[in-house]
């Protein structure tokens, strides 16, 4: 199969989709991005990599980041995190309070926000600093050393972070927060800053296409645990599209609302896709036609 061409082929037919969706503008330095970006890469277990369109343009990585401070929670704690927090898909958007109190504290999943503010928490206690933790694995993974927190979009969201704020207090009445609530929110912030292209995420997400191993061949996290959060990407990875993505893409899947799709083809590839405009959901329009069409005619999906 020729993938550059599938590539170069997949950026023209989601050009018209390009300009349409709402960018995040709930936080405000993200509502100036220009929507009618679009990357896409590929990386293959053993590193080499394809990209087309805009692979190779920063940008805010948001939610993508709750994949890697799962990773290496899980592999500095394995199993108990999950006493803190669910593994079923939610059916509420990422940042709903209700679901919360309904089942006293207890997050459905690692990927809403809730849910990852406690993974966040939990790393921080093990690593002093999960922003720089999550960084360090980032610019390994990727080979990209100057992969760093867009201090813009960390203090934007933060002067307009009340929902977030909620929620960690939240969290913290019902005892499921180990640090201070401020520390916690900071810290979750950051990592959601952290800006990188189509072809540094694809390369840092590669340990979910290799059985958990690293890019020089170490283990991040055992081949159960790599299953465990493909899993997790597929049931809660797009929220409350969740199904519909399944159906579209079929793969484990994990977007951000700074556009950003990271999906992986276990065994194989991990793909980042990336085009500002979200749909109802905080998905990237564009991203998700994206995958579908690469799927589709590929036949690289787990189904
Ligand atoms: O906490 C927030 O609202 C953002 N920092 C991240 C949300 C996000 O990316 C949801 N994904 N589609």
């Amino acid at each position: 199969m020729d993938i550059q061409n599938l590539l170069d082929d997949i950026v023209g037919s989601v050009q018209p989709l390009t300009g349409q969706g709402a960018v995040a503008d709930y936080i405000p330095s993200l509502g100036s991005v220009r929507r009618d970006q679009f990357g896409i890469s590929l990386a293959t277990g053993t590193g080499d990599v394809y990209s087309s369109g805009d692979a190779d343009v920063p940008f805010s990585i948001q939610s993508i980041s709750k994949v890697f401070a799962l990773a290496l929670v899980l592999a500095r704690d394995g199993d108990s995190i999950w006493k803190r927090v669910f593994r079923e898909p939610s059916g509420n958007p990422f940042n709903s309070l209700v679901q919360l109190e309904q089942e006293d504290g207890i997050p459905r999943n690692p990927f809403i926000n809730a849910g990852a503010i406690v993974v966040t928490d939990r790393l921080l206690s093990i690593s002093a600093n999960s922003p720089s933790a999550v960084r360090e694995l980032l610019r390994k993974e990727s080979g990209n050393d100057s992969i760093d927190t867009d201090a813009d979009v960390a203090i934007s969201e933060a002067q307009h972070g009340h929902r977030n704020a909620s929620l960690a207090h939240f969290l913290a009445s019902y005892g499921n927060l180990e640090n201070p609530v401020d520390s916690v929110l900071d810290a979750y912030i950051n990592q959601c800053a952290l800006a990188m292209s189509c072809t540094d995420l694809a390369l840092a997400s590669r340990f979910l296409a290799t059985n958990g191993l690293r890019s020089d061949g170490t283990p991040l996290l055992s081949p159960p645990q790599t299953k465990r959060i493909n899993a997790v990407m597929l049931t809660c990875g797009t929220y409350d599209a969740a199904g519909e993505f399944a159906y579209r893409v079929g793969l484990p899947g994990k977007s951000g609302v700074g556009g950003g799709i990271v999906a992986v083809v276990p065994n194989n590839c991990t793909i980042c896709v990336w085009s500002p405009g979200l749909g109802r959901s905080g998905n990237s329009l564009a991203g998700v036609a994206a995958l579908d069409e690469f799927t589709s005619r590929t036949g690289w999906s787990i189904f």
